[in-house]
């Protein structure tokens, strides 16, 4: 089988080494791809936004999967784009249409998705710009803090969660009014703020059968201790300690079963990754947000705990025979430490020489994302650089090799938190 991936990053890297693992898979490209993905396949220079170019080449060479590593193309219709066209009948694509993707292009939809379906999510309500005065009005009644959503896609920066009324309605205000995410603000949808822990949650659907994937917890703040602004993520480990058995069984019946008996009865059809944001409060679990494709950095800890062929199962999800496959998980924990360029989330400079790649000790994954090669040297070109995966018997065993894989490598400015997986100590014993 004949496999592109579209992606650049680190979830791109970890999902060609999974893949590649596979005894039936045959080439493997990724487009564009990083350093660390052309040691598992091909990279080939293409834009996710270039439909018609990625079309080409699935013809050109015999694609049998396209697995679509993130949301933009799909919210785009990439697969919208592949149906209507009918020499790629025979090309399967992991990734949902436009009318599915829309769960994570826009928040109201979304909220109204769950609404409907009886998914527990913070109530909430979605304002537009010539809303305004009721908006500040109902901002002025809302319980503290209050959340703030843009409607759209704002590169995971799009939520605020404002400490008192003032600061909620001036960042209300520039967000509608100011555009303070162009169009992606042009609604904005006004929460209700949980307490608790999150975590992410995966499943792999054709539609009708779904298969739940390990469950992982991001760390999306810069700073130790989950202070400082958002990143697209630091780190990650799985599983998650209190995701026990109880709690799954909840997220099962009360979110996974609705959402996809939801999408339906929607008439939508979906066939791709579907990845819950969850918040545990109290022991019962709400959807924070749909997003319609796997968690980067969490792909680094889910699929080195699945021991089943994932190509496989990628194949009978578009295939449309999921129920019959198996998925089969590791009792192993992974963590990831995420090595990020000085400055991000903030501006950074890139292009820096990586060394000591070579001095990585045998055991732990490194998956690379903002990476590239130029005349045989790793140089850094993202703000996200690579992911060190540990894998262990315990968590202490899984985060010792996560370090001594980030301990050594370097270049000018690297940064990375030291106490990615130590909040779950206590519930790991
Ligand atoms: P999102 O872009 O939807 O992933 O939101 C970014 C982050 O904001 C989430 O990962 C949560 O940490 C936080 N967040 C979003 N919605 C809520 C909410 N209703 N209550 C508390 N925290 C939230
Ligand atoms: N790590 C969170 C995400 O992929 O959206």
């Amino acid at each position: 089988m004949n496999v592109l991936i579209l992606g650049a990053g680190g979830r791109e890297h970890a999902l060609a080494w999974k893949i590649k693992q596979s005894p039936e898979c045959g080439s493997l490209f990724i487009a564009p791809g990083n350093a660390g993905t052309a040691t598992e396949g091909t990279n080939i220079e293409l834009s996710l936004s270039d439909f018609s170019a990625i079309g080409d080449f699935v013809l050109k060479n015999d694609i049998d999967l396209v697995v679509v590593g993130p949301e933009a193309p799909l919210v785009d219709g990439f697969r919208d784009y592949m149906e209507g066209d009918n020499r790629f009948s025979g090309v399967g694509v992991i990734g949902p249409g436009k009318t599915g993707a829309i769960l994570e292009g826009s928040k109201d939809f979304s909220k109204g998705f769950m609404e409907r379906n009886g998914v527990p999510a913070a109530s909430s309500r979605t304002f537009t710009a010539i809303e305004i005065e009721q908006a500040e009005a109902y901002v002025r009644q809302h319980s503290l803090p209050v959340v703030l959503k843009a409607d759209g896609l704002a590169a995971g920066k799009g939520v605020i969660i404002s400490p008192d009324h003032e600061d909620a309605l001036s960042n209300l205000k520039d967000m509608l009014v100011g555009e303070r995410f162009g169009e992606a603000s042009a609604k904005v949808v006004i929460e209700q703020y949980l307490d608790g822990i999150e975590l992410s949650v995966f499943v792999l659907t054709d539609g009708e059968a779904y298969k739940i994937l390990p469950a992982a917890k991001d760390y999306k703040r810069i700073g130790e201790g989950d202070t400082g602004p958002n990143t697209g993520g630091m780190g990650a480990v799985s599983p998650v300690p209190f995701a026990n058995e109880e709690f799954m069984r909840k997220v099962e019946e009360k979110v996974i079963r609705p959402t996809i008996s939801g999408l339906k009865a929607e008439g939508i059809p979906y066939t791709g990754f579907i990845f819950f944001g969850l918040m545990n409060v109290d022991g019962e679990p709400y959807v924070i947000e749909y997003n319609v494709r796997m968690g980067d950095p969490e792909t680094q800890v889910v699929l080195p705990r699945i021991s089943s062929d994932l190509l496989k199962l990628l194949k009978a999800a578009a295939d449309g025979e999921l129920a019959s496959a198996i998925i089969e998980t590791s009792p192993e924990v992974a963590s990831t430490v995420v090595l990020v360029s000085g400055g991000y989330p903030g501006p950074y400079q890139k292009g820096k020489q990586i060394t000591g790649l070579d001095a990585v000790p045998q055991g732990p994954v490194v998956f690379h994302a903002g990476t590239r090669v130029k005349d045989e040297h790793v140089l850094t070109s993202g703000g996200r650089v690579m992911a060190m995966t540990g894998l262990g018997k315990s968590m202490q065993a899984a985060l010792k090799q996560s370090y001594e894989a980030a301990n050594a490598v370097s270049w000018e400015g690297i940064t990375y938190r030291k106490d990615i997986g130590k909040d779950l100590e206590a519930f790991s014993g």
